[in-house]
């Protein structure tokens, strides 16, 4: 099929030699794509000449270079490693010979580049301009002629070489050729290459070889090949590929191999010893690495998500519902989560964590912790043990710690990291590297640390510069927070762990205090004397038990969802209701909301309670300034609920909603307009004209509330990357008169894996949609 493509092509004739599966697919995909106004090849094995003659594939084809080649612009040597270099000699025969010009374009697609380069040393002396080698990673269980396929490099990585004696025109016409074809082209230097596919490539196939060439050798072969499970079938699958091929390139990477093989010794040598001693936990430490490390690779190179692979782009269609029923239970604090892994890891002894939040923001820290050395089992079922490395027990992460979306790791982990003897870097997702990441790094830099915020603007990734370069630990200051924020307050209490002196830092109103009760909990002194908090540096952490309670930040969009809707009530189980957290129930108490609580007790530390939540007659109010800190994650669902009140709400003092995941003032105002509620954005608020009607006054439960009217219309609404704002529009459906589209819910894993599913359990109809990218 020839491309409707309008551009000259990019060659005048591209010369293939060698029409296996990688050369005869590149023919293949040059052809498709009109990349060349000639196409010739050469092979030994002239039938497929013949073959590809006949299919139209090539203009013309020969098993002797010198017969096609006159003319060609670009050569791609696609033979064995080994036969590379007599290719170089016919090559060099037709330049001399005036057949090729001399700086016609060489590239070939081996998977060593060293030798390809001595090869071409070898033969003319000095390498030529026109020398760009290159490897694209592909291949397939099949291999020759017959085996090709046009689209076998589409979002394939090809590596290339970009010499120091090769010219820019080749380089950037190589690139071109691969980017038609459909392949992410990036540069490596050729030491680096063979260094890197010796281990991720060729050691496995070594690997694979050998292991089935060892249990072959068995006098019982035959029951160890009949009974072998899927294991072996996984593990061997590449020993079937081409032995010629590995033999080639085993001897072409012989250095780079030996050293990987030797390190290879090293690891399985621990690994047998570990084993002998009955050393558990280091052996479980081990395998608890390597499998977070295998799926942290495998989502870093798929570029996704934690919990959930396939949901690159999801989206919400929701039917509007009426009524929510039931009893239900949510997912742990977030919050708590975060810090139960930061403290556990940091302590002396065993931590047994139950009630995880296994959402994408926790797991992050979880990785975190684990890339810096420690020991974590599970999460199993919300159940994680961790075992505590004690307060100088971390070790430096071998890449830059990935926090995801999640700010609480990122500026928690700062002040953490500022005070450790290594280097370390904080990097996160698009949403993250844009948050404000200066509240942290200025005053850490007080207490001493060096800390660069390295994006745009004061933002991550941040670079933190160990305390064995800078010579000295961090100092305690006295600190006075310009914002109510517990993630500032909690990264410079955690900074004072290792601090000469006394850390005090001073909050302008309450925000939650989830560090310093867990900080308590785990016998490190933490002095509260009304918004002062501190902490003497020195001190040690005793690992415990901690049970997370469910999150009232998760729990809000169902308190509203009962108030907003007709006939409804629903019973939260043992939710947080730490003080510093309930300004979503003093708020929705305001407006009129029928909330009670039952059952309070004390988990871990930290208070309580079953949440009931009816149909309610919302009344708007002003929210009270001194609450906002005490429900700065739940106004996304407070303007939901504010739209279905009667009159209006206002709400100042609230700027920090502005740096949120997204900025949350705009981005609600935005959806609410679109779902047709009439509402102005003021610098640090939002005041919103609710739609609700009074009540009838009909005899019965709840005779006052009139929830029946539709307050929203319908519409498609965008989330910007931000789980709140997704879940709050899903809770507007409740009052809505169409169907509400709700794009870019895959963030709601980070806070509330299973959201969908909850609310549907409960009378809500609400169908997620994945569209893998
Ligand atoms: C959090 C604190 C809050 C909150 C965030 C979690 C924490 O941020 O918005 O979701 O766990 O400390 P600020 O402290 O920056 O307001």
């Amino acid at each position: 099929m020839q491309s409707m493509n309008t551009q000259p092509p990019l060659f005048k004739q591209i010369c293939v030699i060698g029409l296996g599966l990688i050369g005869a697919s590149l023919a293949q995909a040059i052809k498709d794509n009109g990349l060349s106004e000639r196409l010739v090849a050469v092979d030994r094995h002239t039938p497929s000449i013949d073959e590809a003659i006949q299919h139209g594939l090539l203009d013309a084809g020969s098993a002797v270079l010198s017969e096609v080649v006159f003319g060609s612009d670009l050569i791609v040597i696609a033979v064995p490693v080994q036969a590379v270099q007599a290719v170089f000699i016919d090559i060099k025969a037709a330049m001399d010979n005036g057949q090729l010009a001399t700086d016609c374009i060489l590239t070939d697609v081996c998977s060593t580049k060293v030798n390809i380069i001595d090869a071409a040393k070898a033969v003319f002396g000095s390498l030529p301009v026109g020398l760009v080698p290159a490897h694209p990673i592909a291949g397939a269980e099949n291999s020759g002629y017959h085996a090709r396929r046009a689209t076998l490099f589409v979002n394939h990585s090809v590596i290339i070489c970009e010499l120091p004696t090769t010219s820019n025109v080749a380089i950037t016409k190589l690139r071109q050729l691969w980017e038609a074809v459909g392949a992410n082209v990036m540069s490596m230097d050729a030491e680096h290459h063979d260094r890197i596919l010796a281990h991720t490539s060729h050691l496995p196939h070594l690997l694979a070889f050998n292991l089935v060439e060892q249990l072959a050798s068995h006098d019982d072969n035959l029951d160890m090949f009949r009974y072998a499970a899927g294991g072996f079938r996984d593990f061997s699958r590449i020993a079937a590929s081409d032995p010629k091929m590995w033999h080639d390139i085993f001897f072409a990477n012989e250095s780079a191999i030996v050293s990987a093989l030797d390190e290879y010794g090293v690891y399985l040598q621990t690994m047998r010893q570990l084993i002998i001693d009955k050393d558990s936990t280091a052996l479980m430490g081990l395998l608890g690495r390597a499998q977070a490390a295998r799926r942290h690779f495998g989502h870093m190179l798929a570029s996704t998500p934690y919990t959930d692979t396939s949901a690159m782009s999801a989206s919400y269609n929701i039917t509007p519902s009426n009524t929510v029923l039931g009893t239900i239970a949510i997912p742990g604090d977030k919050s708590i989560s975060h810090r139960s892994i930061m403290l556990g890891s940091l302590a002396t002894g065993v931590t047994n964590v139950t009630g995880f939040l296994e959402g994408e923001d926790a797991l992050a820290t979880l990785q975190a912790f684990r890339d810096m050395g420690v020991t974590i089992e599970g999460p199993d079922n919300g159940k994680l043990t961790i075992h505590g490395v004690g307060m100088n027990g971390l070790k430096p992460s071998k890449t830059p710690l990935y926090m995801g979306n999640s700010g609480t790791s990122m500026r928690l982990l700062a002040g953490i990291l500022a005070a450790q003897s290594f280097d370390s870097v904080l990097t996160g997702d698009t949403s993250l590297n844009k948050r404000p990441m200066e509240r942290v790094a200025a005053p850490l830099r007080e207490m001493g640390a060096v800390i660069q915020s390295t994006g745009h603007s004061g933002t991550a990734p941040l670079s933190i510069t160990g305390r064995a370069t800078v010579g000295k630990p961090l100092q305690g200051i006295d600190y006075e927070m310009p914002v109510a924020s517990a993630q500032i307050k909690s990264c410079l209490l955690l900074a004072g762990l290792w601090a000469e002196g006394t850390t005090t830092v001073t909050q302008p109103e309450v925000s939650r205090d989830h560090t310093e009760r867990m900080l308590s909990a785990f016998g490190y002194p933490v002095t509260v004397d009304g918004n002062r908090i501190s902490v003497t540096g020195g001190g040690q952490l005793t690992g415990g038990d901690i049970a997370v309670p469910a999150d009232i930040s998760s729990a809000a969009f169902f308190m509203v969802a009962a108030a907003i809707s007709q006939n409804s009530e629903l019973t939260l189980t043992q939710v947080g209701i730490n003080p510093t957290r309930t300004g979503i129930i003093d708020i929705l108490k305001l407006m009129q909301a029928d909330i009670s609580l039952s059952n309070e007790t004390h988990v871990g530390g930290e208070p309580v309670a079953d949440i009931t939540i009816r149909s309610s007659s919302l009344k708007g109010i002003e929210i009270p300034e001194h609450l906002v800190p005490l429900a700065i994650d739940e106004f996304p669902v407070l303007f939901i609920a504010a739209s279905c009140a009667q009159g209006r709400t206002v709400l100042t003092g609230a700027k920090e909603l502005r740096v949120k995941e997204s900025d949350r003032i705009a981005v609600m105002a935005e959806g609410l307009q679109t779902l047709g509620i009439d509402c102005t954005v003021t610098e640090d608020g939002l005041i919103i004209e609710g739609k609700g009607i009074e009540g009838e006054g009909i005899e019965g439960q709840n005779s006052n509330v009139n929830n029946s009217q539709p307050v929203f219309g319908g519409g498609h609404i965008t989330s910007h990357h931000d789980h709140r704002i997704a879940m709050s529009f899903a809770i507007a459906s409740l009052r809505a008169s169409k169907q509400i589209t709700i794009e870019g819910v895959e963030t709601v894993n980070t806070s509330f894996p299973g959201f969908a599913e909850l609310a549907n359990h409960i009378g809500m109809s609400i169908k997620v949609d994945n569209a893998a990218v």
